[in-house]
């Protein structure tokens, strides 16, 4: 393991977060060679610091030819097992938690990493704690959280004070599952194999962010895959922030070296809804090297992207698993890009306003269905 910020070499101790030295995030760097085998994301398995575990069924998920414009592609992460991308992560994540002899997992979350949690933990026979902003998390995300029996704490606040009280109090007493963990983002790497098995090396990816941690991860799946000579090019990674919720972004076009954090975030995105990204130097470094950039969308843009997405490709997504479609629709990239939508619209059903016809005999529809 190494730490991105000062260097420091650390053997592998899945109950190492952060650099003990200077408190950095640390890096996952373990021997890997490419022979993927099987489905879903264990297929990956010598790529990845443990080569099997707990699953369930996670990844393989849909590469949709978009008839949105020429070259683009969605990479629908809504077809997870609890519906966002996280399982990949939480498969990788709940294996070392066990391995590493927890029995209590713990996160902080806008809502799918603590339906996630809570699935994988429950799978695993372990007891999941999530704690979650109070009044910020989708209805379906807090239904999964519940189903699935996981002990659920709310804050007063945003999801950044959620994310504090798990690093400060969480640690001590559980397995912290958030995207600091750097265990739990070698499961989302995966994201960047299956594109390449389907695609090659794409010009653009482009990501949602919140806490920063997948477009990291994916980032690091193909850089993976680069110097092992697999592929020749690097993509140009992009990554997406909603407007009201955008440190990394709004610095970025500031051209400023670190984010300007929010105490008050907003946006429809609830999921994220995140004024302190944790992971923002791992996601500025995979910016930077890849030649991509950062952008923000509107509301707006979001629920509108959300709406063609939904009825040009038949793809559903929850507000933040658009925003990266919002940010293609504008942005003209040219090439072959793939929009990562990280989570299903049915984690959000309040996000979409429902309209309805009311009939009260059959001649009514007849009369409708005619014209
Ligand atoms: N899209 C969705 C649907 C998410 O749930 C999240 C993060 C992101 C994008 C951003 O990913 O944080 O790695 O940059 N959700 C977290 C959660 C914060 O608690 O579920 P990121």
């Amino acid at each position: 393991m190494r730490c991105i910020n000062c260097g420091a070499v650390y053997t592998p101790n899945f109950r190492l977060y952060r650099c003990p030295k200077c408190g950095g995030l640390l890096e996952i760097i373990s021997p890997i060679y490419w022979a993927p085998s099987g489905r879903g994301v264990w297929r990956y398995g010598t790529m990845l610091p443990v080569r099997q575990g707990v699953t369930l069924g996670e990844g393989g998920t849909p590469l949709v030819e978009s008839q949105l414009g020429r070259g683009i592609y969605i990479k629908f992460e809504g077809a997870n097992p609890t519906g966002s991308f996280k399982d990949r992560g939480m498969a990788l994540g709940i294996t070392v938690a066990k391995n590493s002899g927890a029995d209590k997992v713990v996160v902080a979350s806008t809502g799918n990493t603590a339906a996630s949690a809570a699935a994988y933990a429950a799978r695993a026979g372990m007891t999941c704690y999530v704690v979650l902003p109070r009044g910020n998390v989708a209805r379906g995300k807090l239904m999964q959280a519940a189903l699935h029996g996981a002990e659920i704490v709310t804050i007063d606040g945003f999801f950044d004070r959620a994310l504090e009280y798990v690093l400060t109090y969480g640690t001590k007493y559980a397995y912290p599952l958030n995207s600091f963990n750097p265990w739990r983002l070698e499961g989302q790497k995966t994201i960047a194999f299956e594109i390449f098995e389907e695609l090659g090396c794409p010009d653009y990816v482009v990501v949602p962010v919140g806490n920063a941690g997948n477009i990291s991860a994916i980032w690091k799946g193909f850089r993976e895959l680069h110097q092992l000579g697999l592929c020749r090019r690097l993509p140009k990674m992009v990554g997406v922030q909603a407007e009201g919720a955008a440190p990394i972004a709004k610095a970025w076009q500031l051209g400023l070296e670190e984010p300007l954090f929010l105490d008050n975030p907003h946006t429809v995105a609830t999921a994220i809804k995140i004024g302190k990204p944790i992971n923002w130097r791992k996601a500025v470094a995979a910016v930077q090297q890849s030649d991509g950039f950062f952008t923000q969308v509107t509301d707006g843009e979001i629920l509108k992207a959300q709406r063609l997405l939904a009825a040009r490709d038949g793809i559903g997504a929850e507000p933040a698993g658009a925003a990266s479609i919002a940010a293609l629709l504008k942005l003209n990239l040219s090439g072959t890009v793939v929009a990562v939508v990280t989570g299903h619209a049915l984690k959000d059903p309040d996000a979409v306003e429902i309209s309805t016809r009311e009939i009260r005999n059959s001649e009514e529809l007849v009369h409708m269905l005619e014209k």
